[in-house]
């Protein structure tokens, strides 16, 4: 096992107190029994740091967190409280954005597929900007926003062609990517858009991937987009905003490396020098990721003679990631109890072979009812899980100061059986 100190690399909320872990000096293994496993829990105070070091490191620019990564209106109500603004990609995350009271003014919405009645809503809302995605989708909020009696503020999604070196589920940036339109031929998309009466083009948006460890092909694209920029100033455009999306990549290893917002200021510096325009920045991941741990209760364990598993009750319904990107999550007991170590797959009660959380890892001899913590799991985790086996999704917790509450119960199974 990681000792504290070096989990709090993760996050420095992280402690322990008679070798029993604490988030924010509240006891993790005290809220496992209060509302059961699996069970998310949440460190605002991270969350508050990471908003502030991105807007310390740019000092002008919106930072709009990326409801996607976690959903939870206390969680979008912590991030707005430090000044963000919201990125959505839906109808849901727009509703979610205004229940915890982020202001119109500061919410961007990108997404391939927005629905007419999406468009409606957020037109009629006002919202700061749409990052359109394709010439149907400016055809189309054009005539609904004429139909409201409103203009849509627009800026299109390029897509600058750039490998950012992630998972490739997670790059969205690449020519053959959905996402955006090529930015070679922005240009004519832009002059095509300004025809119409019910639009009004402000910007430019691009997101070329996510996890990014390796910074550089940020710099790449927004070098792309900054010359973009100047063209389209050059054809009589106010660009009034830059988006740059997401990304910055999260420790997930203990051997990973993070970038921080102020590294990234620094990269992109010399490329935004020329720009007369504000900077939005969406990152999801590097606010709520390392703020969430996912605590799971030991039900059996296995031995079978190759190989030994502990099976735990959070399954691939609950955290998703290492089923679908062989995602490492870091795992540790939540009791150091000083036992003899095995190597073990941690995997949950689904019946899918894909339904694992960590695989070969080394970890102390555990007992049945036992917990664990499965680090990093604030972004894409809850947001991600799903009813899959008529599960009920985990209760969210959230911490402060030595003080917790819940923000989201348990579901049961009339929930997910409704009709
Ligand atoms: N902006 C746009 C337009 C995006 O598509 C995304 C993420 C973000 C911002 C936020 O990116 P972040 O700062 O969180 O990297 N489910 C995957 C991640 C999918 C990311 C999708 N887009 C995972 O669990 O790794």
């Amino acid at each position: 096992m990681l000792k504290d100190f070096e989990l709090r690399e993760f996050n420095p909320y992280i402690d322990s107190k008679d070798d029993s872990l604490q988030l924010e000096g509240v006891s993790l293994k005290a809220l496992a029994e209060e509302f059961g496993t699996p069970l998310y829990v949440y460190s605002a105070s991270f969350i508050r740091d990471r908003i502030r070091a991105y807007r310390e490191a740019f000092p002008n620019a919106l930072v709009c967190y990326a409801v996607k990564a976690n959903f939870n209106p206390e969680i979008i109500k912590i991030a707005h409280s430090e000044g963000a603004g919201a990125d959505i990609v839906s109808g849901g995350e727009l509703y979610a954005a205004l229940k915890a009271g982020v202001p119109t003014d500061k919410i961007v919405y990108a997404g391939v597929g927005k629905t007419i009645k999406e468009l409606e809503e957020a037109i009629s809302r006002e919202i700061l900007m749409f990052n359109v995605e394709s010439r149907m989708e400016l055809e189309i909020l054009n005539d609904i926003a004429g139909r409201l009696g409103k203009k849509a503020r627009v800026a299109i999604r390029v897509n600058p062609d750039v490998d950012p070196k992630t998972h490739p589920y997670i790059s969205t940036g690449m020519k053959k990517s959905k996402f955006g339109i090529d930015i070679s031929r922005a240009v004519d998309e832009y002059i095509y858009a300004s025809k119409f009466p019910n639009l009004e083009i402000v910007g430019i948006h691009c997101h070329i991937g996510s996890q990014l460890l390796d910074i550089s092909p940020y710099r790449e694209a927004v070098e792309k987009v900054a010359n973009l920029y100047q063209r389209l100033v050059k054809e009589g455009f106010e660009i009034r905003y830059l988006d740059i999306g997401g990304g910055l990549g999260i420790k997930y290893k203990p051997e990973d490396v993070e970038p921080t917002p102020y590294e990234l200021s620094e990269l992109l510096a010399p490329v935004l020098s020329g720009i007369d325009a504000q900077l939005i920045l969406e990152p999801g991941r590097s606010v709520s990721g390392n703020a969430g741990i996912l605590i799971t209760q030991v039900q059996f364990l296995k031995d079978k003679g190759i190989k030994h598993f502990i099976i735990v009750d959070a399954g691939m319904n609950d955290l998703v990631r290492p089923a679908i990107y062989d995602a490492y999550h870091h795992v540790v007991p939540v009791e150091s109890k000083g036992r003899n170590h095995i190597i073990a797959d941690v995997v949950g009660p689904v019946c899918e072979t894909g339904d694992f959380l960590a695989k070969d890892r080394r970890l102390e001899n555990l007992d049945r009812g036992d917990y664990l913590a499965v680090l990093s799991a604030g972004a894409y985790g809850f947001a991600m899980s799903s009813h899959y086996n008529v599960r009920p999704r985990a209760a969210e917790v959230v911490v402060e100061n030595g003080e917790y509450r819940l923000i989201r119960k348990r579901e049961d199974y009339d929930y997910i059986l409704m009709a």
